[in-house]
């Protein structure tokens, strides 16, 4: 084992390595192209066939990655995809990328990682590197990927190696080859695999002490802006009662410069992390008789967020003597964070719902979002439209749920009769009168 870890450090060093990336999505494909990238051969593993073709065609499926050097990549044999799971006997080092979201009942939903682990085992060999990236409960890596992956009869942390290490990218924002790697091992030879094997994609690797330490890591990250967001809302809806206004108490706060960290106040919690990771650790605390009433609160306040907002524009719309129920509302922004075309758990979906519950009549515009459809839990069928004279024309109300750059806000407070902004989007603007802050 101990020369079977020293050639695949030479391998790694030399990018004679053979690098296998499950999961070609958000986080997988990014990754695969930093690999590439780094000079290692990649193969993409997927179950999605389109997303496989995609890649077989040198065609990048995400606007914010650069399709230019996933072309070249392809082009040059440098990655590939396939769903045939018999070729990861081929690979060196595999890491694992795919979802790890809630079942209906709120819980981790851990088919995912149990399915690629069921397809990986029998290919497991001698040497081989497995790094679990999938956000996930502390023990995840030691108590459900590796009987797995050891139920061909190898050892992990013996026979092949195996790591946990969390992605930590904001697709579009912060890529994650800028981002420091947290990386635990099972072992510490599995650790210094990992960290290698990272150091050749990322500025920095941080070790620690176990795979599970580096799973609570990554959960507390994503906790703690949970906490923060659903903090900041919390007051949010304090100081519309107080006639305060929350953005310049936010501002205000973080001019002491040290001790504060601004978050933003919105209609809710959005993106494929925040709104869920935190639950994954609630469930695992129920095994040590604890209960993370800190999670919980912050979950039952950014739930309830998008309520608030539509109760705000209910109250905006009857302090002008008229109804929700056939006012006509113009939903600015429906991906669940500025400039990106994402609509995962966006708080715009359940606003939207809400609206038309009350009977509303609701259109949307989104520079980013040219249709919204069937999601998971919502059916909708709308097309963005756009954002002119005519929009404000038919809007009785104006709703700022995103804050994307490419819109003129500017022209908005113009032509808009009434504005709900949940963004602070209008701040420093003139002629704001007619805005509601919610
Ligand atoms: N998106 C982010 O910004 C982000 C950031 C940090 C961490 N994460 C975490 O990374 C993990 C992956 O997230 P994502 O956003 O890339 O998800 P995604 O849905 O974009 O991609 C997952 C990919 O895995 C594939 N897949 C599903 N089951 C498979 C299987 N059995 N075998 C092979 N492929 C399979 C899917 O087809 C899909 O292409 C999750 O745990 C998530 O919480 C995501």
């Amino acid at each position: 084992m101990r020369q079977e870890k020293w050639a695949l450090l030479d391998a790694i060093a030399a990018r004679r390595t053979k690098v296998g990336v499950v999961g070609l999505g958000y986080v997988g494909l990014p990754l695969s192209m930093a690999f590439g990238n780094a000079g290692f051969r990649v193969l993409g593993l997927d179950i999605d066939a389109r997303k496989v073709e995609a890649i077989e065609k040198g065609e990048c499926y995400f606007r914010h990655l650069d399709a230019a050097s996933l072309a070249w990549l392809a082009g040059e044999g440098r990655l590939i995809a396939s769903q045939d799971f018999q070729r990861a006997a081929e690979l060196d080092c595999v890491v694992i990328c795919v979802p790890t979201p809630l079942t209906r009942q709120r819980e981790p939903d851990m088919s995912f990682i149990v399915e690629t682990a069921r397809a990986l085992a029998p290919h497991v060999r001698p040497g081989q590197l497995f790094v679990l990236e999938s956000t996930t409960w502390p023990g995840t890596t030691e108590e459900i990927v590796r009987p797995i992956l050891e139920s061909g009869g190898l050892k992990a942390g013996v026979d092949f190696h195996l790591a946990f290490s969390p992605e930590r990218e904001d697709p579009g924002v912060h890529a994650s080859t800028s981002v420091p790697k947290l990386v635990g091992g099972l072992s510490p030879d599995c650790l210094e695999l990992a960290c290698a094997l990272y150091a050749t994609v990322v500025p920095r690797v941080v070790p620690l002490s176990s795979t599970r330490a580096a799973e609570m890591a990554k959960l507390l990250e994503n906790i703690f802006r949970a906490v923060n967001i659903a903090l900041v809302n919390e007051l949010k809806m304090l100081c519309d009662r107080m006639g305060l206004d929350v953005w310049e108490i936010i501002d205000a706060a973080a001019t002491k410069g040290f001790g504060f960290m601004a978050f933003q106040p919105g209609p809710g919690l959005g993106g494929h992390c925040i709104p869920i990771d935190p639950f994954y650790l609630t469930w695992k605390a129920r095994e040590f008789e604890l209960q993370t009433r800190f999670i919980e609160l912050a979950g039952e306040i950014n739930t309830q967020m998008p309520r608030y907002v539509v109760h705000r524009t209910q109250e905006a719309l009857n302090a002008r003597e008229r109804a929700l129920r056939g006012a006509r509302v113009l939903v600015l922004g429906v991906a669940y964070k500025k400039d990106v075309d994402d609509l995962r758990e966006s708080p715009a979906l359940r606003v939207i719902e809400l609206l038309m519950e009350g009977g509303a009549e609701v259109r949307y515009h989104d520079p980013h979002i040219a249709q919204l459809g069937q999601t998971r839990e919502h059916s909708f069928d709308l097309s963005s439209v756009p954002l002119d004279e005519a929009a404000f024309e038919w809007a009785d109300v104006v709703m700022i749920l995103t804050d994307h750059s490419d819109v003129d806000y500017g022209a908005v407070v113009r032509g808009a009769k009434l504005i709900v902004d949940t963004r602070n989007a209008t701040r420093g603007l003139g002629g704001t009168e007619h805005v509601v802050r919610a």
